[in-house]
């Protein structure tokens, strides 16, 4: 760790990333307490893991430096969803599922389903069961294996609302907010896969051969003031841990260092138009999973 610290500090002097002025940026009205009470999920133990191994000549040597972004992917930049606002609510959890398997679902059907999976769905339904505590965060892994028993409906059916109520709703499973019949899409059988003492080349191959992949990271004390160029942090205070989707990957000249490209859900106004570059090294303990939805309907397994 120390090493890396050290390394990153050297990086971030040559080739800062761009931060909000002081008293700019979505988040300057708030104190680092409220901004992690509202924003970020508890930082537990075990989201602590040992980052990937990384060697960069390896990663080079199978996938150049050319880089990969479903933003830019030919036909299936459309599949990419615009970003998202979670609000005054620990969601994000909850947006970085429906986001990556909402991208996913149009890239497995060549763009043609073009669908937004809706967050406040699990907001409203998954439970203590399933570690899922609506505003208040959940355990991302275990939520991925609800998805794969209860299905996702669409926004238009579910929309998100608890960014202002700043709590989750009553669950509704078989019907939308509308009062009509909802319809659940699955999960593919046994797609759901978890990422345990992987490597950015096994991460990089999924992403590129699925589609985005979901991610769990540790938030350091300046992520909320990034506002461009690839992140490499200068204060380290753990502040929490936070739920995105990845959706690319590419070689940072300037610090010669390879990044993920990632959506963020604080809307188009904080980082790269509500994405964001982080430095491989700088994506600490962090979880990754993936699962390919299914194209058939699901029946609903629960009942309101
Ligand atoms: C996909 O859906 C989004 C959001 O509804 C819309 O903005 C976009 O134009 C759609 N793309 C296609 C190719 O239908
Ligand atoms: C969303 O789901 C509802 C039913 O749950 C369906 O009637 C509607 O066509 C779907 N909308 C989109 C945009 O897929
Ligand atoms: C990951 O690797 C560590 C150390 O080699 C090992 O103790 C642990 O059981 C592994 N975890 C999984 C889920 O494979």
């Amino acid at each position: 760790m120390k090493v890396i610290l050290i390394a990153c500090l050297l990086l971030a002097s040559t080739m800062a990333w761009k931060s909000f002025a002081p008293g700019e940026g979505p988040f300057s009205h708030l104190s680092e307490d409220e901004f992690a009470a509202r924003y970020l999920m508890p930082l537990e133990n075990d989201a602590l893991q040992t980052p990937p191994t990384f060697n960069a000549n390896e990663f080079k040597s199978i996938f150049g430096t050319h880089g990969f972004s479903w933003r830019t992917h030919d036909t299936m930049s459309h599949c990419v969803g615009k970003i998202r606002n979670q609000g005054k609510c620990g969601s994000c959890w909850a947006h970085a599922i429906a986001e990556f398997l909402s991208d996913r679902y149009c890239i497995q059907s060549q763009g043609a389903l073009n669908t937004t999976f809706a967050p406040q769905f699990m907001v409203d339904c998954a439970g203590l069961d399933y570690e899922a505590e609506g505003c208040d965060g959940a355990e991302t892994q275990t939520m991925l294996s609800w998805v794969e028993k209860y299905g996702l409906v669409n926004e238009t059916c579910y929309p998100y609302f608890s960014g202002d109520t700043q709590d989750k709703g009553t669950c509704h499973d078989t019907t939308c907010t509308d009062g009509s019949p909802s319809i659940n899409h699955g999960v593919e059988d046994g797609s759901v896969k978890l990422f345990f003492n992987y490597t950015n080349v096994d991460l990089a191959h999924e992403l590129m051969n699925n589609g985005p992949l979901y991610f769990s990271m540790v938030v350091f004390g300046d992520f909320k003031e990034y506002h461009g160029g690839v992140y490499h942090p200068i204060d380290y205070t753990m502040k929490g841990t936070h739920a995105i989707k990845c959706v690319g990957w590419g070689y940072d000249e300037p610090s010669a260092s390879f990044y993920w490209e990632c959506a963020n859900s604080w809307t188009e106004e904080w980082g790269e138009d509500g994405f964001f570059r982080i430095g491989f090294n700088d994506f600490i303990g962090y979880k990754a999973g993936s699962a390919r939805m299914g194209t058939s309907k699901v029946p609903h397994l629960f009942s309101s």
